[in-house]
């Protein structure tokens, strides 16, 4: 992708691959026509499974990348980056409007009939001292049934949703909360809503999910809006380091989206 002279105030959001895809939906429902600029850092998934410190490397390199074409707020579309490098960004640019994605602790408590909780999350926000902070805070008297998902993104990110192999995790996965007798359920990655559909078929009927797209939509909406730009309206712009069809596979059928994914090395 060439950079432009003058880039186009936009969003810009990322994650380390197709995941923040359910986020940006989210965004895009909620900010019709505002310019949108992803990037999946499909090369270097899955961050969940990797050191906290080429996380940080990463998140990094890719929010100068965004700046550069024209984000003026950043969405950190991923719970393993937000829990392992948004405090790096928020240090390096401090004046920077940035949003980041957690797992819905606090909604599930809310939300569950029984207080029984189970949350679905990478291995490396599970085991982030800004989870065990935030758990610390909402936890109440709940039950947590706390289940890292190695290897779960990376199948999603292949971007075969039907592929059977990855439908037989999401069932491993599945027997386990079952099996822990959760209530509520908290996709705490946001490569897992691509699965939501197997595992609600998996788990007892009434079974809740807490997904927390929406929620940071609207952060992201009264960050905009603060910001006071005007500009034209324009489609969302999506780019990977990672290989386009891959994600196309993805961002067709979940955004309708039919335009060109462009490859970029960060
Ligand atoms: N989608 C990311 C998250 O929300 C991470 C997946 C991964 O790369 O491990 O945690």
């Amino acid at each position: 992708m060439k950079p432009e002279s003058s880039p186009r105030p936009c969003i810009g959001v990322f994650d380390s691959g197709v995941g923040g895809l359910s986020v940006l939906r989210a965004l895009h429902a909620r900010l019709p026509g505002v310019p949108l600029r992803y990037l999946a850092d499909s090369a270097h998934a899955p961050y969940g499974e990797r050191d906290p410190a080429h996380v940080e490397a990463r998140s990094e390199a890719i929010t100068r990348h965004l700046l550069a074409q024209g984000a003026r707020v950043i969405v950190v579309a991923c719970n393993t980056a937000t829990a392992l490098a948004v405090h790096r960004i928020r240090a390096l640019w401090p004046e920077l409007p940035v949003v980041g994605v957690e797992p819905g602790i606090k909604p599930a408590v809310a939300l569950s009939p029984h207080g029984r909780i189970g949350v679905m999350a990478t291995p490396g926000t599970l085991a982030s001292v800004r989870f065990a902070e935030l758990l610390q805070r909402h936890r109440g008297n709940a039950h947590w049934h706390l289940l890292p998902c190695p290897g779960l993104a990376k199948a999603i990110e292949q971007g075969t949703l039907d592929d059977p192999a990855l439908l037989a995790m999401v069932r491993h996965f599945a027997a386990d909360l079952r099996d822990a007798k959760v209530d509520t359920v908290v996709l705490g990655c946001t490569h897992y809503p691509f699965v939501a559909d197997p595992l609600r078929a998996a788990l007892p009927e009434g079974t809740r999910f807490i997904d927390t797209a929406h929620a940071v939509a609207d952060r992201a909406a009264t960050l905009w809006a603060a910001l006071g730009i005007d500009v034209t309206p324009d489609a969302m712009r999506l780019s990977t380091t990672g290989d386009p069809e891959a994600m196309a596979r993805v961002a067709r059928p979940w955004l309708g989206f039919a335009g060109t994914i462009d490859h970029v090395d960060v």
